[in-house]
């Protein structure tokens, strides 16, 4: 039985979230500059979105590039941003052939025209698509996130729309960059490292997480399958008692 067979499509998770993580350690490994890593892990996120639309995946977010990673050296940004334009130069076409929605949170103000131009045009020209709604978390951190969305609602109570005490988890939701989006159900993180860096802090309040050692560049369509095989033997609670979805 390959492992695609061993997924359950009744019970695949609605919205996976990707920690795309290690490619310079890859580059280095390979003896290469760390800008290499960044171009072979652009074919892990084709592996990663092809497999995802072809299980029936309804949200697949991927994170691209960190508030952070502003913080790197200029020219492996650049090489970053330069990736981006090109990929979606590439890849805008396929995306409509496959009846796949690009859309991103993060922070866009901050991109340089051409890749704020590119990205706009390639979500303008998949807006009406249907099928997988992927999400690229580009310039984006969770507390940036969170602090726009606090902006947001002090400034619509003070004009008197908002009532403070009436403010809920809907309405702090409606103020994030995922509004409309379900919480991830499945988050993956390469490259063995323990940790969220800043990654949808509020979203993953009950997500199962699942970390493995694969550098991104050599994540491919089975380590996907292994991730989600592993998603589906866990016992999710939400701090019930042997529940298997919440009580909303
Ligand atoms: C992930 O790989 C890509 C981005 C953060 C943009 P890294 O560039 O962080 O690779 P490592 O973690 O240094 O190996
Ligand atoms: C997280 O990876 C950000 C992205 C994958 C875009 P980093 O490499 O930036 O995270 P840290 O520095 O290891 O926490
Ligand atoms: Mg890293």
């Amino acid at each position: 039985m390959s492992l695609r067979q061993k997924i359950d499509s009744t019970r695949l998770p609605a919205h996976i979230a990707i920690i795309m993580d290690g490619n310079g350690r890859w580059a280095i490994r390979h003896g290469l500059d760390r800008i290499f890593g960044h171009q072979k892990g652009v074919e892990s996120v084709r592996a990663v979105i092809e497999a995802s639309a072809e299980l029936g995946i309804k949200y697949l977010s991927l994170y691209a590039f960190s508030t952070e990673n502003w913080g790197r050296p200029d020219d492996e940004v650049s090489a970053l941003m330069g990736l981006m334009v090109s990929s979606l130069n590439n890849e805008t076409e396929t995306l409509i052939k496959n009846n796949i929605r690009l859309t991103s949170i993060g922070d866009l103000a901050r991109l340089t025209p051409d890749v704020r131009e590119r990205l706009n045009e390639t979500m303008r020209l998949t807006g009406a698509c249907s099928g997988l709604t992927l999400i690229v978390a580009l310039s984006y951190s969770s507390r940036w996130e969170i602090t726009e969305a606090v902006r947001k609602i002090a400034a619509e109570t003070a004009e008197g729309k908002l009532n403070a005490a009436l403010i809920d988890e809907a309405e702090i939701e409606k103020h994030l960059a995922t509004r409309g989006i379900p919480d991830p159900d499945l988050m993956i993180r390469t490259s063995g490292e323990l940790r969220i860096s800043n990654f949808l802090l509020w979203q993953l309040a009950y997500s199962e997480l699942y970390f493995t050692e694969k550098l991104w560049p050599d994540f491919g369509k089975e380590d996907l399958y292994d991730a989600v095989i592993d998603y589906q033997k866990r016992e999710r609670r939400f701090g019930k008692t042997n529940v298997r979805s919440p009580e909303k």
